[in-house]
């Protein structure tokens, strides 16, 4: 079959990898894609969330499936799109419906899914413009640091934790008043939950679920846990701590629940759910829910699959997914990211990237990355690269990921050389 994957940052690049290897794909398409995508599949020039444009290369190119990396489109309604289109309807899309996109497009919708279901997350209430004085009486109910969260999407920068309550009242303000525009016009704000996060992913056909492998990220910047938070700095897959006893206390408690309250409302919900996770005492609760897989969990977790992920995906098309079967492979994967000078303030871009072809026993996944016309590799984004891999345990797969990683240079290339550390 012919597979149309949309998307264009690491996590693309190693779905496409894995795709690329399944025997049932006669030709893989990725829009718009990298200069690492280019090597496994078919670029195609135009924008994830571009729905004209995808129906035409759907049509152009025999497209049977479509697997929707970003959130985007999915928010935008890209299952639906194909639902309500005569010529579109048969064609499963690998994502949830608009309305399932929700859980991750607001924060408010998807605590209240929470509460409903009786999900363990951090307590919460939510407030708008109008219920300012409310917010900040709420505030002074609860203990510092103080969790303020933009309800809509805001690029992974609307979730503020403030150590004093003078700050929380003053960013509540601003928040309500307009600071992250229609996306903050209400603001959830909730208990702070201490302990170690960890990124657990299902693929569900609305009906069964399919537990994939595990896998923890480094969101900050710098080494320790310590500056700016980013798109993600390295990830480590399996998380030891989410142990046998663990992940049955998450399928019970959360991702049953999870996928049977999306059925009892109703929800159609056919593709990845991402499950943050945060371990408190020994007991997991959520975080956030995202609509598709994480970045750079991503770059883990296919290592870690060793079934045939178009099988898999065929199985959430089909409803059938109960009749699939997930093998995983038992060594660890990690991925280290390397990224531009820099990054997550004001970085350049451009700079040529060497090396790459002398990696040795690693998988090189492209995030930022553009082709030139003469062939080289160059610099196209604050995250450039993930150096993906496999050891039999974690210190060995970091280990290889670590030299690996020295083999390709760029101006200004940095990576934190502290992932797993904590683990
Ligand atoms: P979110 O976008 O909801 O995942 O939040 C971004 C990050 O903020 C999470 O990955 C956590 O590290 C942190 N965070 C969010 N909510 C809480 C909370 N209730 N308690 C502690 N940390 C939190
Ligand atoms: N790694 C976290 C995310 O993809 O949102």
């Amino acid at each position: 079959m012919n597979i149309l994957l949309l998307g264009s940052g690491g996590r693309e690049h190693a779905l496409a990898w894995k795709i690329a290897q399944s025997p049932r794909v006669k030709q893989l398409f990725v829009a718009p894609g990298n200069a690492g995508t280019s090597n496994v599949a078919t670029n195609l020039p135009f924008k994830a969330d571009d729905f004209a444009a995808i129906k035409y290369a759907v049509r152009d190119k025999h497209i049977d499936m479509v697997v929707v990396g970003p959130e985007d489109p999915l928010v935008k309604g890209i299952y639906d799109y194909f639902k309500n289109d005569s010529e579109l309807k048969d064609i499963p899309v690998i994502g949830p419906s608009k309305a399932g996109a929700v859980l991750e497009g607001s924060k408010d919708f998807a605590k209240g899914f929470m509460q409903r279901h009786n999900i363990p997350t951090a307590a919460y209430r939510t407030f708008d413009g109008e219920h300012l004085t409310e917010g900040l009486d709420f505030l002074k109910t609860l203990q510092p640091p103080y969790v303020l969260k933009a309800d809509g999407l805001c690029a992974g920068k609307g979730v503020l934790i403030v150590p004093s309550l003078e700050e929380a009242e003053k960013e509540l303000k601003e928040m309500l008043g307009g600071m992250f525009g229609q996306a903050s016009a209400k603001v959830v704000i909730e208990e702070f939950l201490s302990g170690i996060e960890c990124s657990v992913f299902v693929l569900t056909d609305g009906t069964h679920y399919c537990i994939l492998p595990e896998a923890k990220d480094y969101k900050r910047i710098g080494e320790g846990d310590t500056g700016l938070n980013t798109g993600g700095m390295g990830s480590v897959s399996p998380v030891p701590f989410a142990d046998k006893t663990w992940m049955q206390k998450v399928e019970d408690r959360i991702i049953r629940p999870t996928v049977e309250g999306l059925a009892a409302e109703g929800i159609d919900y056919k593709g990845f759910i991402f499950f943050g996770l945060i371990n408190v005492e020994g007991n997991p609760k959520v975080i956030e829910y995202n609509v598709r897989m994480g970045d750079p969990e991503t770059e883990t977790v296919m290592l870690r699959i060793k079934s045939d992920l178009v099988d898999l995906f065929e199985g959430v098309a089909n409803g059938d997914l109960h009749k699939r079967k997930l093998e995983v492979d038992e060594r660890s994967a990690v991925c280290v990211m390397l990224v531009s000078g820099g990054y997550p303030g004001s970085y350049q871009k451009g700079f040529t990237i060497k090396g790459i072809d002398s990696v040795d026993g690693s998988v090189v996944f492209h995030a930022g990355t553009a082709r030139m016309g003469n062939g080289d590799i160059v610099t196209a984004g604050g995250r450039v690269i993930a150096v993906s891999s496999y050891g039999k345990d974690k210190t060995e797969a970091l280990q290889k990921s670590f030299a690996e990683a020295q083999k390709i240079t760029f101006e200004g290339r940095y990576f934190r050389r502290d992932i797993g550390a904590d683990l």
